[in-house]
Order: C-alpha cells, then structure tokens, then sequence
C-alpha cells in the first residue's frame, strides 16, 4: 500500500489473567473507512484505545505514518475520537463545542470563526450553532461531536458505535453523512461497530474480529460472498450450509460431496481430497434458469416478502432447508407447495474447512435449528 498510514504489529493486551487482543496485525491505508466487525467484548474497544494512546498493549507496535508511536502520549498522536456518548460540553454552544479544539491551542480568532463556520456548514449544524446540546437531537448532537473531532484536523479519526444511540431511520440517514463527510474530508477512518449492515455498507475494507482475534479482513464484498470459516459466513449474514468431502477436482472446480448430491465451487487450491469441508451459499446467489453444477430441487415451504425481496423457505426431498431471496416480482408468484428448481453458479457457492466445534445448521434465523442428539 503506497499511501500506508497506520499498521498495527502484533498487539495483545490481557487485562488480569483474560487476554482480551491476541496478536492484532493490520494496515489501514489514507483515505478509508476501515471496520472493526465483531460481537460484543470480542476487544474492539480495547484495540481502539490502544490506537489512541489510552491504553497501552503488553506487546506489538503501533506505527503511524512509518513513525512508531507505541509509547506517544493520547494527546500527541494527532488521532481524533468520537463516541457512542457524544460527551459535549453541556454549558457551551454548539459553536462553543466546535470551536474548544482550536481555542485550546490559542490560534488567531478569525481563523478560528472561519473554521468553525467551515465545519458547520459540512455538518448542516449552522441553523443551530446557537443552542445547547440539551436543546438537540440525539442525530445533532453526535454530529456536533464529529464536528469537534474533525475541526482538528486530526491524522486520524476513530469511531466506536457512533451511532448506537440513535434510532433506526436517524442511523441509517448518519451512516450517508458520515461517509460523505469522510469523501468530504479525505480522513482515514476506523470506524468499531457490531452492526453487520453498517460495516458492509459504509466500509471501503473491514476486518471481521472474534474473541479478541482478526479472524478475516477484505472488502465488504469479499466478506459477504467469500467468507473465510463458519464465523463469519454467520456473522455478516445467513448462509446456508451442507456438510461435506472433497471429493475430486476438474479443472478450476472443486467437487464436494454432500447429502444433496456432487456439488461445485470455483477455487479449490487449498483443499485435499477426502478433506471435511462446509459448502453453501448465500440466500441470494441462486438462479431459477437451468443451471449445470449445484442444481436443488426443492419444494417452497413459506414466503414472506422482505426488504426489497421476497424470502422463501424450501426444502430438499431429504428434509434440508434453504433460505432463499428472490426479487419481489418473481418471489411474489410462488406459493407453499409448488416445486422450485434453482441452482448455484460454482462461482457463488462458499467453502471452507469444517470447523469441528460448531453444529452444522443455519442457527441465526432460528428457523433452522440443529437437531441435538
Ligand atoms: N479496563 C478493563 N479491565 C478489565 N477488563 C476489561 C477492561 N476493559 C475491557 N475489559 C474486558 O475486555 C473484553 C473486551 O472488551 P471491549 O474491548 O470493550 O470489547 P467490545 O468493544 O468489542 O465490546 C471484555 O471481556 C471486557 O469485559
Ligand atoms: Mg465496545
């Protein structure tokens, strides 16, 4: 990455006998936003403020723009924080609030003015520049917050769950301003969030965090269509899957056999032959036109319409359920009852290695719960 500007190097942190980070390594370039995904405790706050300088790791680097700054006190490190609780200053004005950065480090009065009014007008908070934060909204108020953080123009900004406290219609209409902010500015972001859609949507790159590990990093599409393992293929969203072997390989394909017969995916290098692999698919990456690898035949259980979708429930002769997404138009004419053939390009079917410790069964709709012995 030529415009390379921070990297973390091996960072863990144990907090008593619990570690907490085992080992972060990334790289976040200029110019991103760049998620932090992951459960709640899985350390997305901890490795945060490793970032910022208020906690220090037991171990591994910190180095921003080629210069290590593991040892840098907070307020040198030019890195800007905003979180989930804006934390204004309840007795000043929002003008008052945006300007305290700048008037803490005495400059001249009418650069000041210039650039608070410059920041306002980027945050759409001039019409209120006058009122208290009591006198805001939730949406206001975090906006203020950015407004304080950005004014600084720091080299970085971080985010933790900026936007949890707001309700759903505000956050969806701040993850557009954030991001045009961002394109705005030209600031690197990380951005922590355990919200899946969040990360994918407004993410240039994310990594996917568990237990205190980086368990995949890439863009939102890599994520979503070629996950990694079984956690995230559950986490950023459903994924129906099938027990497996590796059973042959063509050129280009791997051949995996399943209780639903042969099936194929593109790719296949890191696989042996006889190896217990998962494989499936995403709801939406099926075809109703005649396919000629992984072809289903199915019988549609249920339908429900959705965002812009149509879910549809079926299930296999030998009693496997499938959660599919069609397009409303064409959803909308099945009924439960009717046979539905569909397939799955081998481009679009997911595989990785069984991962012993966890049951073989969608499990985050609830509708398709393991069968416990
Ligand atoms: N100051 C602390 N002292 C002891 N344990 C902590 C401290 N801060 C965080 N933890 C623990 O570290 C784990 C990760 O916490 P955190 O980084 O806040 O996770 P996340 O932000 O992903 O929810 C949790 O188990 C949490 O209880
Ligand atoms: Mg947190």
């Amino acid at each position: 990455m030529d415009n390379l500007i921070l990297s973390l190097e091996n960072i863990s942190k144990r907090f008593g006998a619990t570690p907490v980070l085992k080992g972060i390594t990334l790289t976040v370039a200029g110019n991103e936003i760049f998620f932090l995904l992951g459960p709640s405790g899985c350390g997305k706050t901890t490795l945060l403020r490793i970032i910022a300088g208020f906690c220090q790791p037991d171990s591994g680097r910190i180095l921003l723009d080629g210069q290590d700054i593991t040892g840098v006190p907070a307020h040198q490190r030019h890195i800007g924080l905003v979180f989930q609780n804006y934390a204004l200053w309840p007795h000043l004005t929002v003008w008052e609030n945006v300007a305290y950065g700048l008037k803490l480090r005495k400059l001249p009065e009418k650069f000041v003015h210039q650039r608070v009014e410059e920041m306002l007008t980027l945050t759409h908070l001039l019409p209120q520049k006058n009122l208290y934060p009591s006198q805001l909204s939730g949406g206001q108020q975090q906006r203020v917050a950015l407004a304080r953080s950005l004014i600084v123009r720091p080299r970085l900004l971080l985010l933790d769950e900026p936007l949890s406290n707001l309700d759903a219609n505000l956050r969806e209409q701040m993850r557009q301003e954030i991001k045009k902010i961002q394109k705005e500015t030209g600031i690197t972001m990380i951005y922590v969030t355990h919200d899946q859609r969040e990360a994918l949507t407004m993410a240039h790159r994310l990594a996917v965090m568990n237990a205190g590990e980086i368990v995949q990093t890439g863009t939102p599409l890599q994520i979503y269509f070629e996950p990694g393992n079984r956690f995230v293929a559950d986490f950023v969203g459903t994924v129906n899957l099938l027990a497996g072997k590796v059973s042959g390989f063509e050129t280009g394909l791997l051949q995996v056999e399943t209780s639903e017969g042969l099936l194929r995916a593109t790719g296949g290098g890191d696989f042996s032959s006889g190896q217990a692999v998962e494989i499936g698919f995403r709801p939406e990456s099926i075809s109703l036109r005649p396919g000629q690898s992984n072809v289903f035949r199915t019988t549609v259980t249920e339908t429900e319409i959705g965002e812009g979708i149509m879910r549809v429930m079926a299930t296999s002769p030998g009693g496997r359920n499938f959660l599919l997404h069609l397009p409303l138009e064409t959803g909308r004419k099945l009924q439960a009852g009717q046979n539905l053939i569909f397939s799955v390009p081998p481009e679009r079917m997911i595989v990785f290695p069984l991962s012993p410790s966890v049951p073989s069964a969608v499990k985050r709709n609830g509708r398709d719960k393991p069968h416990l012995p």
